[in-house]
């Protein structure tokens, strides 16, 4: 979907525990220090579909693909009617940590088409930016269950996950930068500065 818009929709896409929460806060530090004006949110939202969606990363077998599907839609058109659509109207920089690439990607990787998936997220924005981090899953995988000290959940098996990745590496689209998230924070940090700095330019 295109709009008159005067701020920025950057989001940060890819396999779990590849870092973009991470480096979402870092890039959003670092834009606050230069006073422009950031916007944090991140989806599933925590709206009522979004409270919905994390109910089934205990037991996702509770409602079908497709019913899966229509809930993360629906979290997306709250959120961008809510949040979104509102603060690109009034020149914000938004960073969002995941947007329909994870959706492409995971619930593809579930069985449905991509192109359907794609499809059927018309009514969102088009990022201005999408980063795309990749990492070996396992690396992930030790991060979410050694770093975090966290059980992986529904969405978090490694099978499951390798087929995410697969369809994410097919992804084509303008929008989309990848980011080599095996290496150190600092490194991945200063390359995601680099990346973002002309859109900054054009919004001055
Ligand atoms: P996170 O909050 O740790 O990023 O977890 C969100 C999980 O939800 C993650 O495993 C990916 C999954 N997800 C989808 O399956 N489809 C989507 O459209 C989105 C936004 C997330």
């Amino acid at each position: 979907m295109s709009l008159h818009r005067s701020g920025l929709l950057i989001v940060f896409e890819g396999t779990d525990g590849t870092g973009k929460s991470t480096q979402l806060q870092l890039l959003a530090q670092t834009l606050q220090e230069k006073g422009l004006p950031v916007v944090i949110t991140r989806e599933p939202t925590d709206g009522t579909y979004g409270k919905q969606i994390r109910e089934l990363y205990a037991n996702r077998d509770a409602v079908s693909r497709e019913e899966e599907l229509n809930l993360f839609l629906a979290d997306r058109r709250e959120h961008v009617d809510q949040l979104l659509l509102p603060a690109l109207q009034s020149g914000k920089i938004i960073l969002c940590d995941r947007y329909y690439l994870s959706t492409v990607a995971y619930q593809g990787a579930a069985g449905l088409d991509p192109a359907h998936i794609l499809a059927r997220n018309d009514f969102a924005p088009v990022p201005d930016l999408a980063l795309l981090f990749h990492a070996p899953i396992q690396t992930g995988l030790n991060r979410i269950t050694q770093g975090r000290g966290e059980e992986l959940n529904d969405f978090e098996k490694e099978d499951y996950l390798r087929q995410v990745a697969a369809v994410f590496s097919q992804m084509d689209l303008p929008c989309i930068q990848r980011i080599d998230a095996a290496r150190s924070i600092e490194a991945i940090r200063c390359d995601i500065l680099e990346r973002v700095q002309p859109f900054l330019e054009k919004l001055q």
